[in-house]
């Protein structure tokens, strides 16, 4: 399908939504293994798997095998969000006569594999490679496996025989969240080095205990070891995969099983269980309240910009904000597409390039040339045709389209046509033209006006707030609606970038948890309310919402 990076992310959110849905109506399933390989689905399904919804059976298609058959609800909700057939049919998930059932059966048009014996997957991914070259195909073969079925004497059988047919035609990706059916994959069977003391669910983290890749390249494989969340990562490692010749690629992607809702994170209780109809609409608003940050470099060290880009990766940043000023449309000059493209190969992550210049449309295709993930444009220096232009220009480049309007700027009329194919909607906090501006009141109200409109016209992208946002006010702006929060001064401007990313996310998660407390008191009173709670049972998860629900007077 070929979609940018934002389009990617919006399906995959998508997707999660309608395994809950499934999963709930079922009665049953495997959310939490659906969900820790929900962006490595998302980056094939949406950019790189060569498939046609109306021709399953497509000779030349790609071949995605699920050998974990067991997250099903997330290959078949991404298969309805792909095409191949209405999204309506995952309420039939595990009912009598359904074509979707609990593990993925042949009879499914578009399933490849009769996942579910855990294990095989991978000897059938070598089988249908080899006939690819016998057959002088060049079709690509994608296989996810997990880590608990690594177990499988046969995963390694597979392993030496791909490495053997020198099967260049197979990317396989162990879904590697630590969890298997009954616990820690590292307590049933270790494929990292052994631990010491129990903080089992903080494993992941510690780099250093990976082990698992050195396997995989003893058995002859070439290695890619990623962050299974980050949409870019897995591009980048897929690209990568799709070039490497003579040799398997193996793309370990450190996940979290049931990633993207607190309480089935880490949690080896969701491995295999649907969740209750009353949470359901609390878990909705989670997954649709996901949130990036989004450093702006030009509070940093203008003269080393370099150095200020390499802080913001190593602190976790989701993208990097590049104010692009002309001295024009605003009087502040910064600098433009050629220093952008300098910076580029610094990194893989996204670009997200704020232009405050007059005429974009003129000069658009410089900064999709220079290698930005998401253009943004003025509402002040756009009308229907130029701004309909620049966004035809970045679909047609996958590059992510953004709108933005300043303080005292409305959404045009004429902009409302554009609205459910927009990516980002940047609402100016301040008057733009410098970092460390005081963030402006009245954008509160505007956010929330905003966002009901938004909602009306079908807007899927990210409300993004840019100007003056700090730790104290960031928790009000997430209520508000935005869901990518610009730092300058209170995030690049800081001493430890890392530290102040860090502090970002939990004021965030703070007022998000607050918002899904209200929510699950108005759905069902104190019950539900404690109901929700008791879920969050891994870490100090509990506790802390336990305090939030005591301050709010709810317990
Ligand atoms: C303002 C820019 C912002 C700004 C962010 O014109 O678009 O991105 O530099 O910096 P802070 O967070 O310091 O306001
Ligand atoms: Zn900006």
């Amino acid at each position: 399908m070929n979609l940018n990076y934002y389009q990617i992310k919006k399906n995959i959110r998508r997707a999660r939504k309608l395994v809950i849905m499934a999963t709930n109506i079922a009665g049953s399933g495997h959310p939490g293994g659906s969900f820790s390989m929900a962006e490595i689905l998302g980056c094939l399904f949406y950019k790189y798997l060569k498939f046609d919804p109306n021709n399953p059976q497509w000779e030349d298609r790609d071949r995605l095998v699920l050998s974990k058959g067991h997250a099903a609800p997330g290959l078949f909700s991404n298969m309805a969000v792909a095409g191949y057939f209405p999204e309506s049919e995952l309420e039939t998930l595990r009912k009598f006569g359904s074509k979707l059932q609990g593990h993925p059966d042949l009879k499914c048009p578009g399933v490849e594999f009769c996942g579910g014996s855990l294990g095989t997957g991978l000897s059938y991914s070598v089988g249908v490679a080899l006939a690819a070259k016998i057959n002088s195909k060049d079709y690509h073969v994608y296989t996810i496996i997990g880590d608990g079925e690594s177990d499988e004497g046969q995963i390694w059988e597979a392993a030496m025989t791909a490495a053997k047919y020198k099967l260049d035609n197979i990317t396989a990706f162990l879904d590697r969240n630590f969890i298997q059916q009954d616990s820690y994959t590292e307590q049933i069977m270790p494929l990292d080095e052994k631990l010491e003391g129990d903080d089992l669910s903080e494993m992941w983290k510690d780099a250093s205990r990976w082990k698992t890749g050195d396997k995989w390249r003893s058995f002859g494989w070439n290695v890619i070891e990623i962050d299974g969340h980050r949409i870019e990562q897995i591009d980048a490692a897929i690209a990568k995969a799709n070039t490497t010749k003579g040799i398997p690629t193996m793309i370990i992607s450190r996940t979290i099983k049931g990633k993207s809702v607190e309480h089935m994170e880490d949690n080896p209780l969701w491995h295999g269980k649907a969740p209750d109809s009353d949470i359901v609409p609390i878990i909705n608003f989670e997954l649709d309240s996901q949130f990036m940050i989004a450093p702006s470099i030009i509070a940093g060290d203008m003269t080393n910009l370099e150095n200020e880009i390499k802080k913001c990766v190593s602190g976790r940043a989701d993208y990097i904000h590049l104010d692009v000023m002309d001295g024009q449309f605003v009087p502040n000059k910064t600098f433009d597409h050629t220093k952008i493209k300098e910076l580029r190969p610094l990194t893989i992550i996204p670009f997200d390039s704020h232009l405050m210049i007059n005429e974009p449309v003129k000069h658009v295709t410089n900064y999709i040339d220079a290698g930005s993930d998401i253009i943004t444009v003025h509402a002040e220096v756009t009308d229907e045709s130029s701004f309909g232009e620049i966004h035809d220009l970045l679909k047609q480049n996958q590059v992510g389209v953004g709108f933005a309007i300043n303080p005292d700027t409305e959404l045009p009329d004429w902009f409302y046509k554009f609205l459910p194919s927009l990516d980002q909607l940047i609402v100016m906090s301040v008057v733009p033209g410098k970092s460390g501006q005081k963030f402006i009141e009245e954008t509160h109200a505007k956010m929330t006006r905003l966002n009901s409109i938004l909602k009306k016209h079908n807007f899927s992208g990210y409300l993004e707030a840019d100007g003056g946002v700090n730790l104290e006010n960031i928790g009000s702006i997430f209520a508000d609606g935005a869901r990518v929060f610009v730092g300058g001064g209170a995030i690049v401007g800081q001493q430890d970038v890392r530290v102040a990313i860090r502090d970002f996310r939990n004021e965030v998660l703070k007022s998000r948890r607050s918002i899904l407390l209200d929510k699950a008191n108005e759905l069902g009173g104190v019950d539900l309310v404690n109901k929700w709670i008791n879920l969050h049972i891994i870490g100090e998860k509990h506790e802390q919402i336990k305090k939030i629900a005591q301050e709010a007077g709810y317990i």
